[in-house]
């Protein structure tokens, strides 16, 4: 039903693992009514997955819309095309499935069927080549001929030029601090909300920090993310990667990808050094543990972990952490591509972290850059020469035709 009914009034009820309601339930978290759906007329709205129904799940996905992915939330379902050149309404109005082909459900992307930069078929060379990388409809020699764009596609992820920024609608959230949680005013839970109107402070959960028109970061990435567990040691005296890009610039497959890098302070066993799993979610009246009844941290990290049977050492604090998100939707008009300068500059470069290989601009190698100079002088030379020899023979020429 999520996946296809069209009417837009099949609500599932926040709490109930993904069932809708019976009769009218009022949600505490969010003081809303949620009613049973019309059964009736949502089956008989069944159709092809439109942006919508797609986004139920992927623009909300952490519990808000744009809380997780900053290229995925609800400004998407009804974009123009300053936002998506592909989905935008007055543009292309592409559906996700329209990338996201499927065959017998399995949906096309980042890992069930076609990894990032493997598959580089073109769709006039296959057409039945699921139609997932950009690659696959543009192929990588998608600029004018003799255009400098082509030579770095076997470098340089498209989205790294085409998606200067993201949350260029909605604001997506960067940070979340667990370590604040838990004050109160008066003995009472609260919430403050920032210029977004999103929850800048939640007794709850902590500080949160939401952003808009953010630039992406840039890391090498083959289409793989490697995950931390929570049996992995971490070093708590650093910032904590959870799911690292695998990919380096020796990698034919990998390419310079733009990241939303989400940062966190969580909670971690000083004594074991691993991260742990809280109990948050009050299951009924009776659980003490939970963290969001008792606001205490050791006995929902040691509930967490016992439901879950890994060990706790019973003292904690916490880490530095970060998450990254690839990201590819909302392509930008090819008049707000990044320009050559933002990369290649020697201050504030957007490529400044990455490192280990020659950027003209970014990098002053003055050997490369004095002999780059001479091979352009002495083309410039030969080219002079070049057309001086024409000159001259063309009077010659012309002088015997006379
Ligand atoms: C009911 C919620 C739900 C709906 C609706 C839904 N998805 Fe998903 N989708 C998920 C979840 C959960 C995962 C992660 C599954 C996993 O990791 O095995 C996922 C994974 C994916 C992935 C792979 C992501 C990756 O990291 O490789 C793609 C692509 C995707 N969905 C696209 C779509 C498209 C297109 C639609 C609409 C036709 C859609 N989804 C509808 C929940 C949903
Ligand atoms: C213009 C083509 C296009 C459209 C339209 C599109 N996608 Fe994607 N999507 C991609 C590409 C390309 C990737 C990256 C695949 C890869 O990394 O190999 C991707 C990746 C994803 C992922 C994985 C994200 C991750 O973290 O790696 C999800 C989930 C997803 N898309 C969902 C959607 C949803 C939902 C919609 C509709 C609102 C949509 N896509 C519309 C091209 C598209
Ligand atoms: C180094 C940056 C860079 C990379 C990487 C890059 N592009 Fe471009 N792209 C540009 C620029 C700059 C333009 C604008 C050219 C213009 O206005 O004539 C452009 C224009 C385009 C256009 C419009 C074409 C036209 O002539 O109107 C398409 C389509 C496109 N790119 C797709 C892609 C795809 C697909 C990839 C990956 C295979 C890619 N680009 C990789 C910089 C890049
Ligand atoms: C399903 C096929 C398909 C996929 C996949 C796809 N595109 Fe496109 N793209 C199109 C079509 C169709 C157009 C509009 C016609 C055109 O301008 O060539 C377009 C237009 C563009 C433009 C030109 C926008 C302008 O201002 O004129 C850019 C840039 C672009 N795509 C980049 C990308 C990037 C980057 C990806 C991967 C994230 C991608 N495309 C994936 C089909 C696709
Ligand atoms: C997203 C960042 C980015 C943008 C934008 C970008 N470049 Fe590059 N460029 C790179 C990287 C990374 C390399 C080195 C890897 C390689 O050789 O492809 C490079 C290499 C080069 C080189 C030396 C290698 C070669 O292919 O000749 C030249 C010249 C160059 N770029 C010119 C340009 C021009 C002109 C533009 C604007 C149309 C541009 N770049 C836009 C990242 C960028």
């Amino acid at each position: 039903m999520v996946c296809h009914e069209t009417t837009g009034k099949y609500k599932k009820f926040p709490a109930g693992a993904g069932n809708p309601v019976s009769k009218p339930t009022v949600f505490k978290g969010n003081k809303k009514t949620y009613n049973p759906p019309d059964w009736n007329k949502t089956a008989q709205s069944v159709s092809r997955p439109n942006r919508k129904n797609c986004g139920t799940c992927h623009f909300y996905g952490g519990g808000g819309d744009g809380v997780k992915h900053g290229d995925l939330d609800s400004s998407l379902v009804k974009p123009d095309k300053h936002l998506d050149v592909h989905m935008g309404i007055d543009g292309q109005d592409f559906d996700c499935t329209r990338c996201h082909s499927t065959t017998l459900h399995n949906i096309a992307g980042r890992v069930y069927t076609t990894p990032a930069a493997e598959e580089r078929k073109s769709l006039i060379e296959d057409d039945l080549t699921p139609k997932i990388t950009c690659v696959s409809c543009h192929s990588d020699v998608p600029h004018k001929v003799n255009a400098k764009a082509n030579d770095h596609t076997d470098k340089v992820a498209c989205q790294a030029c085409h998606i200067p920024k993201f949350a260029r609608v909605n604001p997506t959230k960067v940070r979340w601090d667990w370590s604040t949680a838990g004050k109160k005013k008066g003995g009472k839970p609260f919430v403050i909300k920032d210029k977004f109107g999103k929850n800048a402070y939640d007794t709850k959960k902590g500080d949160m920090t939401w952003e808009k028109n953010v630039k992406p970061e840039y890391l090498w990435y083959n289409g793989s993310l490697t995950h931390l567990t929570l049996k992995d040691t971490i070093d708590p005296t650093g910032s904590v990667m959870i799911n690292p890009p695998v990919g380096n610039q020796n990698d034919p497959n990998s390419r310079i990808f733009p990241f939303k890098v989400h940062t966190a302070k969580q909670p971690y066993d000083k004594v074991n050094k691993t991260l742990v799993a809280p109990h948050l979610f009050p299951k009924g009246k009776t659980d003490k543990s939970a963290y969001w009844k008792k606001f205490d941290w050791n006995n929902a990290i040691k509930f967490g972990q016992d439901y879950i049977g890994l060990p706790y050492s019973g003292e904690f604090d916490f880490v530095e952490t970060s998450y990254v998100f690839p990201i590819t939707h909302m392509v930008a008009p090819k008049e707000n591509v990044v320009r050559c300068q933002e990369c290649h500059k020697s201050e504030g470069s957007r490529l400044a972290k990455l490192s280990g290989f020659y950027m003209p601009g970014r990098d002053q190698f003055s050997i490369l850059d004095t002999i780059g100079w001479i091979v352009i002088a002495l083309s410039f030379l030969g080219i002079i020469f070049h057309a001086l020899g024409r000159i001259v023979i063309g009077i010659r020429s012309n002088s015997k035709e006379d």
